[in-house]
């Protein structure tokens, strides 16, 4: 009897607890398609098993990536299993046997528990965003005393609203290292964000290993060291030029499969045909004029510099790098500028004006258009496609590269409705080199101001396209322009929290963003990044 009393006290105290179990707070950045909350919480230790199930041979980085970060972020050492040992105290990622049209590519179901969790989807890639959202998930738990990880209980149905959710980092103005890069990827992927674009090649440094062009980073990647360059002077003769750097081939490798094993395509950016200082201090014979040429070390405007269109040389060059380079990148893009072309020297150059009578072209704007023609036709044929800034786009263009819309959306409309995809990054919304608060009280910035509610606002679909035009629109991205950013650090303060609020522009659907709701969310993740 005294028996039978105990059990039926322990089983009232077991019920009770459950009754009492709140619903604990899901703060996960982007905001999924669906999450219901449920009572309780699943708690993670020594014990918990960690399986996978089904992953396909050539994504084993991504598992490998899951399992890595697993130990490394609760502290944990899983115990390792397949679908067969995923039983009580288990966490599964299983992709599908049988596509599930409701999650698309990236998308993924998370079903937990207090006694096991399960997460499915179609891809490897649905997965690692699955481990994501649960990583986030635990941060209230981190945060609390004690800190042991615990995940609340819930039903999750996730998928992004775009394909394309990018981050752009400028390493010319003021070089990163690869401990960087892989950070800065680390950063990205958290948030789900999937394409890295790497502006490789600028006025201020050329960072690429070229096989065909040693001098591109023997003197191309170098400046004199600066502390200031707020205010130009010329590089003197006697100066020596020990700042800057550049990747080697094979660090460029270990940055591409560091950044696939998170799942985010690498693109590179080489700038055709201004932007070019750091080579034509390497290779001065592809300018129009005589002018001395060196790596730029201040922020003057505009920048001269441009590459000889009338030079069959310079096409040559072009295409030399680009093999290099489409050798080494294996995703299909390669991104080949095409902004702030200033063509003050091409109006005075015999060459230039040569080309122009040749190809009947109309003006110089039709003789850029002309040479990226030309490299986009080169590029098909290595089976690349190319990403252009949109100050090519014209109401009479035909080129059909993919557009990257910086300046008003007026661009993107034009260049959607003649059929040209779109990535989106206006200057309004998405450089977050501009300060993000008040410049009094900020570090030196770029002039401009995008707080982050301002950042929030961004939706990548501009107004007034048709439903076939609207196709178009692959995403958006944020871009970090490095004039005024010379540290790892400073990158971090200007991407954060702005980098939350692009995540949840290019992922969420609109109709489940929630400023309030996010300001909260951004609120625990900084606590959580600073704790
Ligand atoms: C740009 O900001 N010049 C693309
Ligand atoms: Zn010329």
């Amino acid at each position: 009897m005294k028996h039978i009393n105990l059990l039926i006290i322990l089983f009232l105290t077991l019920i009770f607890a459950d009754s009492c179990q709140k619903m604990e707070p899901i703060a996960v950045i982007p905001e999924p398609l669906e999450c219901s909350p449920k009572k309780g919480h699943f708690s993670l230790d020594e014990e918990t098993f960690l399986c996978f199930s089904n992953f396909p041979e050539d994504k084993r980085d991504i598992q490998n990536t899951i399992r890595e970060q697993y130990t490394k972020f609760f502290k944990l050492r899983p115990n390792l299993g397949d679908a067969e040992s995923a039983g009580k105290n288990s966490i599964l990622f299983e992709v599908n046997q049988k596509n599930d049209k409701s999650l698309g590519d990236e998308g993924y179901e998370l079903t937990i528990t207090g006694r096991r969790i399960v997460a499915r989807a179609n891809s490897a890639a649905g997965l690692f965003y699955a481990f994501q959202t649960l990583k986030q998930m635990s941060y209230g738990s981190l945060l609390a005393d004690g800190g042991k990880p615990t995940i609340p209980c819930a039903k999750i149905k996730d998928r992004p609203r775009f394909a394309y959710r990018g981050a752009h980092l400028d390493v010319s103005r003021h070089f990163f290292d690869t401990d960087y890069i892989k950070k800065y990827l680390d950063r990205m992927a958290v948030y789900k964000l999937n394409k890295f674009h790497w502006h490789l090649t600028d006025d201020h440094g050329w960072r690429i290993q070229i096989d065909k062009y040693p001098a591109l980073t023997q003197k191309g990647a170098w400046r004199p060291e600066r502390s200031k360059w707020d205010t130009l002077h010329p590089v003197l003769p006697d100066e020596p030029m020990t700042y800057g750097g550049f990747y080697t081939k094979d660090q460029v490798r270990e940055i591409i499969a560091y950044a696939a094993a998170r799942n985010i395509d690498v693109i590179p950016e080489i700038e055709i045909p201004g932007h070019c200082s750091a080579i034509l201090a390497a290779y001065p014979q592809f300018a129009c004029d005589n002018y001395p040429y060196t790596v730029a070390v201040g922020p003057y405007w505009p920048p001269k510099a441009i590459m000889c269109a009338g030079n069959d040389g310079v096409l040559e060059f072009y295409k030399d790098v680009l093999q290099e380079v489409a050798e080494l990148f294996p995703y299909p893009y390669i991104h080949i500028g095409g902004d702030e072309a200033f063509n003050d020297n091409w109006q005075v150059c015999p060459k230039c004006q040569q080309r122009i009578a040749d190809k009947q072209l109309k003006d110089e704007m039709a003789l850029q258009q002309w040479l990226m023609n030309e490299i986009e036709k080169y590029l098909k044929k290595l089976d690349k496609k190319a990403i252009i800034w949109d100050d090519i786009v014209s109401e009479d263009m035909v080129n059909m590269s993919t557009i990257m819309s910086w300046q008003d959306p007026k661009a993107a409309v034009i260049a959607a409705n003649h059929g040209n995809d779109i990535i989106r990054c206006p200057t309004s919304h998405c450089y977050f080199n501009f300060y993000q608060d008040d410049p009094e009280k900020e570090p030196l910035a770029m002039t401009g101001l995008i707080t982050l509610e301002k950042a929030y606002s961004f939706d990548p679909m501009p107004a007034g396209l048709s439903d076939k035009a609207k196709q178009h629109i692959l995403g958006g991205q944020c871009n970090l322009w490095t004039e005024f950013i010379n540290t790892p650090e400073q990158a971090d303060y200007m991407i954060y929290p702005r980098i939350c609020a692009l995540a949840e522009c290019v992922w969420t659907d609109p109709s489940h963003k929630d400023w309030k709701k996010f300001q909260n969310k951004v609120e625990m993740h900084t606590a959580f990044r600073k704790r």
